[in-house]
């Protein structure tokens, strides 16, 4: 029989995600800008002055409230708030409070992310996040933006963790890799076994996100978490002790860090096979999309129900699903079934709140443009922004998710 109540519970959010780097332009006080600028680069790409978002926020997220969204995760950017140790720029805090307001005044929920992936160039300089001060140094941005997110209702303290933890060392682990490269195989570079996120890092991000919820929590009512890469880990025949020990390395522990937030956000694109041996490279009939990753609108359903699982119901969000393509048919696809994979979830009983789709805007893939992610096409010479199909199709479904069904609307005219 057919289902005619909605499964998207009332005030679930609809909206689509960005950060400060990839979208906003000449982030010259970072790490990032740094490691794209220096000479030997391991990037193919600089951002530059990016898609301009510094200066044209207020028409992305004009762009995404008239297609009919409600909500807008965007980062701020530390490596602006703090040019130097322990100098605050009230310039740039009063930037990113215009963000807020901007995206209030537009019917737009914003959902803030302190830190996504870019650091100050002078914390990367003294050790970054191996350093034993770091989680300090964080607390000490995360207090002084306390002070413009207090009416902020969602805020993302540190994006993927397990990210940060694994690309610590990648970059020298890659130039080994060139250098062994032709002894080893021919894969592409992107899929060179990647190493297993630091374990010291590891402790260091959750001590930094520990003190970012305390702090917040002291300062405002918005639900606090962090965001965690879900990989859609799948084993192969007789590999599922390999899996179990690299989906814990890999993702679960930081599910755990989530069993006492207000929220988890999954952030979920694809999966990946788990032989005897660990993670398998992508076969080329598998690399199916502009970043080379399979095409699996239902990875994010098997992410949900993993970090339920593992956190032991601790409320997601999914702040980040999409795919890069060139064509905008295959982001709709991408997406229906992405969507049809929350619904059966949220149907089991579930606890979804939102969800957010990357990008708003294409924009820099860290060290690469060819990705295109946007529901928003820019063109890089004039910024001018070109919607595509999808972002009206996703400002559909939200519109129909919070109009009321029929069956509804009786059951309230027989309650009055
Ligand atoms: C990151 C984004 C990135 C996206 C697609 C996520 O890991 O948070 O910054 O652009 O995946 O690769």
């Amino acid at each position: 029989m057919t289902n005619l109540q909605p499964a998207f519970p009332d005030g679930f959010l609809w909206g689509a995600a960005t950060s400060a780097h990839q979208t906003e332009g000449n982030n010259t006080n970072s790490n990032w800008w740094h490691l794209e600028t220096a000479p030997n680069s391991p990037f193919q790409e600089r951002s530059g002055a990016a898609v301009d978002s510094y200066h044209r926020y207020p028409e992305d997220m004009r762009l995404l409230a008239e297609a009919g969204l409600d909500a807008y995760r965007f980062s701020i950017e530390w490596a602006r708030i703090e040019p130097a140790p322990g100098e605050f720029d009230q310039q740039e805090l009063a930037h990113y409070r215009a963000m807020i307001d901007t995206a209030f005044g537009l019917g737009l929920t914003p959902v803030v992310t302190l830190h996504h992936f870019t650091t100050p160039m002078w914390f990367a300089q003294r050790g970054g996040w191996g350093s034993s001060d770091a989680a300090a140094r964080f607390a000490a941005y995360v207090t002084e933006v306390s002070g413009i997110t207090a009416d902020v209702p969602w805020i993302c303290t540190i994006n993927e963790p397990n990210m940060i933890a694994l690309l610590t060392g990648l970059p020298e682990r890659a130039s080994n890799a060139e250098r062994e490269r032709s002894s080893l195989d021919s894969r592409p570079i992107a899929d060179f076994a990647l190493p297993t996120p630091s374990d010291a890092v590891t402790r260091v991000l959750s001590d930094a996100h520990r003190r970012a919820v305390d702090i917040l929590h002291a300062t405002t009512d918005a639900k606090i978490g962090w965001t965690v890469s879900a990989q859609g880990f799948e084993a192969e025949p007789g590999a599922e002790r390999a899996l179990a020990e690299v989906k814990w390395a890999w993702e679960d522990r930081y599910l755990e860090v989530s069993r006492d937030d207000d929220f988890v956000g999954v952030q979920s694109y694809t999966t990946r096979k788990i032989g005897r041996d660990g993670p398998q490279a992508y076969s080329p009939a598998e690399q199916q999309t502009m970043t080379g990753w399979p095409f699996r609108p239902d990875a994010v359903g098997l992410s949900i129900r993993n970090a339920w699982d593992i956190t032991g119901g601790t409320a997601i969000l999914v702040t980040e699903n999409g795919i890069a393509t060139a064509d905008d048919r295959d982001r709709i696809e991408y997406t229906t079934g992405a969507l049809a994979s929350i619904e059966a979830a949220v149907r089991d009983g579930i606890d979804v709140r939102g969800y957010l789709h990357w990008s708003a805007l294409d924009n820099f893939e860290w060290g690469e443009w060819g990705p295109t992610f946007g529901l928003i096409a820019v063109n890089r010479e004039t910024f001018e922004r070109s919607p595509r199909p999808s972002l009206a199709w996703l400002g559909d479904q939200a519109r129909a998710s919070r109009t009321p069904t029929v069956r509804q609307l009786l059951e309230s005219a027989e309650t009055k």
